[in-house]
């Protein structure tokens, strides 16, 4: 099939297709979504075979207002309503028990929570006004790999495999939501993102959990979606911890006989000389930068397979660091250069 490239003022004809029961990807202010009808099962479906999912991993719901969170989701708590009023629309993602059978275990993975969103970018809750229904939106990307954050990622990933893509530029953030699951006795964080546990616990007054994303080879997950591969590039990829471990790291690259991707910001980039088999992907100048171009990074060295190893720069594990630093470790294993 032709995938059609909708501009934001073409939101109604994206609409049409997402109430035929099409997919259509969609931007947010953090990756470029996967998305289709959420009451429609058989879209629903579709969604996992376009990205080549595992059918057990549930997916989030879009919403553009409460009130449609209110229809599947039991009375929302006050805790709740606090953090739906300080963080949305944007990159907070909130579990919530569900009502009986409110949506298919196609969205849910069989669970009796869901995870629900309020994405900020005007020209998705548009698209979801314009749609009349929620929309479930994995990341847009084919299983595995770096989440997409413009829509020509998501072309290189599902181009013909979808009705079509809503361009709006890249996207602000860069890494996924956070995620938190409101479902249980205490608030617990299963994926760190740019809303942090502090900003969380200084909105509703209460701990919140913060260790579930560390999970062992052989326990059960519970965010399902975090025991699979996740943000892995064909190369490997070496975490390189510190700014003064650089020069090291550049001068093991440059003994090797293979071509090397160098992710770091511009200070690295111009204290450190780069060996001639090294190319450089910028992470702009701070903490911010690098997670907006973290998988931008990671597709680019992709598509260039003369690379090998990409050696990329470690942040402190605070605040957006904490979400950086997660996906990082994701797409490199844990592997970390050592000096
Ligand atoms: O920023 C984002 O959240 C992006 C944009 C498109 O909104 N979406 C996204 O979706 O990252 P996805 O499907 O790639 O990641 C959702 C994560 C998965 O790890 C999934 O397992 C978890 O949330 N999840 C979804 N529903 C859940 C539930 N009911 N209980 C526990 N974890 C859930
Ligand atoms: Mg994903």
């Amino acid at each position: 099939m032709e995938t059609k490239v909708f501009k934001p003022a073409e939101v109604t004809a994206a609409a049409k297709l997402i109430q035929a029961g099409q997919l259509v990807a969609f931007p947010t202010e953090t990756v470029y979504g996967l998305g289709a009808d959420a009451t429609n099962v058989a879209a629903v479906k579709q969604v996992y075979q376009a990205k080549g999912r595992p059918s057990d991993n549930p997916l989030i719901v879009h919403v553009a207002d409460v009130p449609t969170v209110e229809r599947f989701a039991k009375p929302l708590s006050v805790a709740a309503k606090k953090l739906i009023k300080a963080f949305w629309p944007g990159p907070l993602t909130m579990i919530f028990n569900l009502k009986p059978d409110a949506l298919a275990p196609a969205v849910t993975g069989g669970l009796t929570t869901a995870a629900f969103r309020n994405p900020n970018n005007d020209a998705t809750l548009n698209l979801i006004r314009a749609a009349g229904t929620p929309i479930v939106g994995p990341s847009a990307n084919t299983s595995g790999k770096p989440s997409p954050t413009t829509a020509q990622h998501v072309l290189h990933d599902l181009d013909g495999k979808i009705a079509g893509i809503l361009d709006d530029g890249p996207t602000k953030v860069g890494v996924e939501s956070t995620v938190l699951d409101l479902s249980g006795q205490q608030p617990a964080i299963l994926r760190p993102g740019a809303v942090t546990a502090s900003e969380i616990e200084a909105v509703i007054g209460e701990r919140v959990l913060t260790e579930q994303h560390h999970v062992g080879a052989t326990e059960v997950p519970k965010a399902p979606g975090m025991k699979y591969k996740h943000y892995a590039p064909d190369a490997q990829v070496y975490i390189v911890d510190q700014p003064t471990d650089w020069p090291a790291a550049l001068a093991w690259a440059g003994r090797q006989s293979i071509q090397i991707g160098v992710m770091a910001t511009d200070a690295i980039l111009t204290a450190n000389q780069l060996p001639a088999n090294c190319e450089r992907f910028s992470l702009g100048s701070n903490v911010q930068s690098a997670s907006r171009e973290l998988f931008a990074g990671l597709r680019h060295f992709d598509t260039e397979t003369e690379i090998k190893d990409i050696l990329c720069q470690a942040f402190d594990s605070k605040g957006l660091g904490a979400a950086y630093m997660n996906r990082l470790n994701k797409s490199a294993g844990q592997t970390h250069f050592s000096v």
